[in-house]
């Protein structure tokens, strides 16, 4: 059957990632949650820039669903046939890789169906050189090092579950060599107020910006971080085209950030200003001299912890984060339109297999703000948890009421 749309491969964190694109474009166009790490979207590909979300690693044309699907033998005629009319027009040699997600196809299986498929295009005069699967989905950094998303070549999703058959081309992948670059050779970084990955940075936006821009231009909108530390989110936003603002309370971090901002604008060539924006501060009362549109930001997280810390110190540190959090709440909120979004990652730590959540979450109304929870996937909290780390972030969406 065809159908038009495009399937987005989900990040290392579905939720997240699936709460992005819901925000992004609404879950109207959010078609179907296609077994554990894909996701279609009745939007065609053209119309996706991918450099700007920060949650999905791949992006992919859908090509074939065929909800009935039910014979693997059949699978190999099928991916034939589908190359066939993608190679159609190929000149020269094609890189071909096949990425497949929830699906009983052994490795073994899968290679040996590429084998069949080389051999078959062989037999036609058509050469094509086969990327190998080390495991059953191919890297971003495979994708993009065999130019696999480019004219001319191919990389196939496919995804066989009790959903059916469905098969995609990828048309992009993330630019992994770009994210590492920020993270990496920004000028100032410091441990130790924790490291934003700026692909964070930029789903945090995502989700506080939603779909506004489809009707207002980044540069129309002004996005303030008022616990900026090194300047992650305001790197990113800057990228993004957003007008910043940024503070925090000290004023080392601050010229962290200018130096940043400064450094980011230079390599990237940005017309974005990046001075004059930053000012030293603290968020539980600092007055904004502009009214934000969008307010993005990691707030303070409480010290670095290396070690299981005891329920007493947690108990400790959380209060402490709580206390600045609800501050900061009850002083933006006087100082903000109705309607403003916000996005703020909030500690969470973990414990015996669990984690202890600030209790800030049970009472955002009484605060003035309204939390924002996503329908695919079933209003779940959105933790953000690398393994072997105590503390984590909690990713609260809110919108002022
Ligand atoms: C977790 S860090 C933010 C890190 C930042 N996202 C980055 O990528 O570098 C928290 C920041 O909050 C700042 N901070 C702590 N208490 C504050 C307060 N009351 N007002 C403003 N900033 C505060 C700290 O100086 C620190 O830079």
């Amino acid at each position: 059957m065809k159908m038009n749309g495009s399937v987005f491969v989900l990040g290392r964190d579905p939720d997240i990632s699936l709460s992005e694109l819901e925000r992004l474009f609404g879950d109207s166009h959010l078609i179907k949650v296609i077994g554990r790490q894909l996701c279609l979207i009745d939007i065609e590909t053209k119309n996706i820039n991918l450099s700007k979300i920060g949650g999905s690693i791949k992006v992919a044309e859908l090509i074939t669903s065929d909800t009935n699907f039910n014979n693997d033998a059949l699978l190999e005629k099928i991916l034939v046939d589908t190359l066939e009319n993608l190679t159609k027009n190929a000149s020269s040699k094609v890189n071909l890789g096949i990425s497949v997600f929830d699906s009983k196809l052994s490795l073994k299986k899968l290679n040996t169906i590429k084998i069949a498929i080389k051999n078959h295009f062989k037999n036609q005069g058509q050469s094509i050189r086969l990327i190998p699967n080390n495991s059953m989905s191919l890297t971003s950094a495979q994708t993009l090092h065999n130019n696999l998303h480019k004219k001319n070549n191919i990389e196939l999703l496919l995804d066989i579950s009790k959903d059916g058959l469905y098969i995609a081309k990828v048309t992009d992948v993330q630019d992994i060599e770009s994210y590492s670059y920020r993270d990496r050779l920004r000028p100032k970084r410091d441990t130790r107020v924790g490291m934003l990955p700026p692909k964070l940075a930029q789903i945090m936006l995502n989700l506080a910006a939603g779909n506004s821009q489809s009707f207002k231009k980044p540069d129309q909108i002004l996005v303030l971080d008022p616990f900026c530390g090194t300047g992650v989110v305001l790197q990113e936003a800057a990228l993004m085209s957003y007008k910043i603002n940024g503070t925090d309370l000290s004023q080392k971090m601050i010229d962290y950030t200018q130096d940043n901002l400064r450094w980011i604008k230079n390599r990237y060539n940005l017309d974005v200003n990046t001075e004059g924006v930053l000012e030293q501060g603290d968020a539980k009362s600092h007055r904004w001299a502009s009214k934000p549109d969008i307010v993005v930001s990691e707030i303070y997280l409480g010290p670095p912890i290396t070690q299981k810390a005891s329920i007493e110190m947690i108990n400790k540190y959380s209060a402490d984060c709580r206390t600045i959090l609800e501050k900061f709440l009850n002083n933006l909120a006087r100082q903000t339109d109705l309607g403003t979004r916000l996005c703020l990652a909030i500690p969470a730590w973990r414990y015996n297999n669990n984690f202890i959540r600030l209790t800030t979450v049970d009472r955002l109304p009484q605060l003035g703000y309204n939390q924002i929870k996503f329908k695919s996937i079933n209003y779940r909290p959105l933790i953000y948890h690398r393994q072997g780390q105590f503390v984590a972030r909690e990713l609260l969406v809110l919108e002022k009421i």
